[in-house]
This record gives structure tokens, C-alpha cells and sequence, in this order.
């Protein structure tokens, strides 16, 4: 069996005389290199057209028309658009928050014909006709929702920005009669985070409110 890749103390490999040092190897291209930019050889950079003139595709769009917190809005949007990203840049309504962008934190709760949903996952083109509620939507005449003033009472958050994604979130529970114990209100709540956790106080603003107190 051969040694040669276990003997770690043998001599590296020299150079032979003919070999390129890197040395020589830097200054050959670097002169190479000066002699093709100052004849105009070098090349350009790459073309983002494709053919002489024509503009990149924009991406498809679509027409999309829906309410949200009474409110029609119709927009034309990228195919691609979330719900929460028409909300935050098209209409301008910043409550629901983008905390993960992937499903899994509940910052971007809204409801969307009176059912939560992250609108982070939520394709904005498929609400044709829809009937979203956001946390700007909540209030009535200048009135805080029962639930967003049980929040303030309970004193249930710090930082604040799961809140909002908290408070829809908390209508909804209520809205669904899940709020029969401090256990089940968990249960149900447990797809929005709170990284203060603020969990105990949240909880209580859902009873307080759904108990009408
Ligand atoms: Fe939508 Fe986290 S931002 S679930
Ligand atoms: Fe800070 Fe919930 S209050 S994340």
C-alpha cells in the first residue's frame, strides 16, 4: 500500500524550473490585461437584454379587486404579491406586521371574510371580492375594540409587534366561541407568537373581552 498521502512529513512538491511560478503567473496575465484593455479587447459586461432595444418582461400581473375594512380598493399587482405586501405597500396599512414572512410567527394576521389567516402566505390575487379586516379596520367612530382596550388594561404586550397579529387574531377566537378556559384560549391563539412573551396577559384580554367585563 502507498504511503505518499500518510507521510506527513515529507517535503512539499517544488516547482520545476519550467512550471510558472504564481509570481510569473501574475504579472503575464497582468500584462496581458493591460494590453486588451488599451486596445479595446476587453470585453463588456453582459447585456441584461437579450436582443438590441427590448426591455426584460415585466412580471404578470393581474387586476384584483377587494375590500378591506369596508373599503374597495382595485389594484393591478405582481402575481406574486401577498396579501400582507399589497396592505403594507399598496394601500398603505402598516398594522399587520412582516415578522417571519413564512407562516410560522402570526405578526401578519388578518381576516379575510371573518376567518384569520397570515397574509404572508396569502396570495393577494386570489381575494377577488373578498372582505379582508385588519387591525386598522377594528376601531368604530374612534373607539377602540373591546379587545384592542382589554390589551391596553392587561397591560399584555412590551414591545408591541406581535400585537396586532394578537388583537385580529383574539377577535377571531372570540368570534369562534374558543375561549371556554385560559387552556383553550392558549390552544387557540398558539399560531401567534410573542417573543416577550406576554402570553399570561394575553390570555386574560381575550377572557376579559369574550367574559364582556
Ligand atoms: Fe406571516 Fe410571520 S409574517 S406568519
Ligand atoms: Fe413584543 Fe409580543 S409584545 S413580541
Amino acid at each position: 500500500m502507498s504511503t505518499e498521502l500518510s507521510d506527513s512529513t515529507a517535503p512539499p512538491p517544488t516547482e520545476s524550473a519550467s512550471a510558472p511560478t504564481r509570481r510569473t503567473f501574475i504579472a503575464t496575465t497582468t500584462v496581458i490585461g493591460g494590453v486588451a484593455l488599451a486596445s479595446g479587447l476587453a470585453a463588456a459586461p453582459p447585456a441584461l437584454a437579450t436582443e438590441e432595444g427590448s426591455a426584460a418582461e415585466p412580471p404578470p400581473g393581474s387586476r384584483v379587486s377587494l375590500k378591506v375594512n369596508g373599503v374597495r380598493h382595485t389594484v393591478t399587482v405582481d402575481n406574486r404579491t401577498s396579501l400582507l405586501d399589497l396592505l403594507r405597500e399598496h394601500l398603505d396599512l402598516t398594522g399587520a406586521k412582516k415578522g417571519c414572512n413564512a407562516g410560522a410567527c402570526g405578526a401578519c394576521t388578518v381576516l379575510v371574510d371573518g376567518r384569520r389567516v397570515n397574509s404572508c402566505l396569502t396570495l393577494a390575487v386570489r381575494l377577488e371580492g373578498a372582505e379582508v379586516t385588519t387591525i386598522e379596520g377594528l376601531e368604530r367612530g374612534g373607539r377602540l375594540h373591546p379587545l384592542q382596550q382589554a390589551f391596553i388594561e392587561q397591560d399584555a404586550f412590551q414591545c408591541g409587534f406581535c400585537t396586532p397579529g394578537q388583537i385580529v387574531s383574539g377577535t377571531a377566537c372570540i368570534a369562534e366561541g374558543h375561549t371556554g378556559s385560559p387552556e383553550e384560549i392558549r390552544e387557540w391563539m398558539s399560531g401567534n407568537l410573542c417573543r416577550c412573551g406576554c402570553y399570561l396577559k394575553i390570555v386574560r384580554a381575550v377572557e376579559q373581552t369574550a367574559d364582556g367585563k
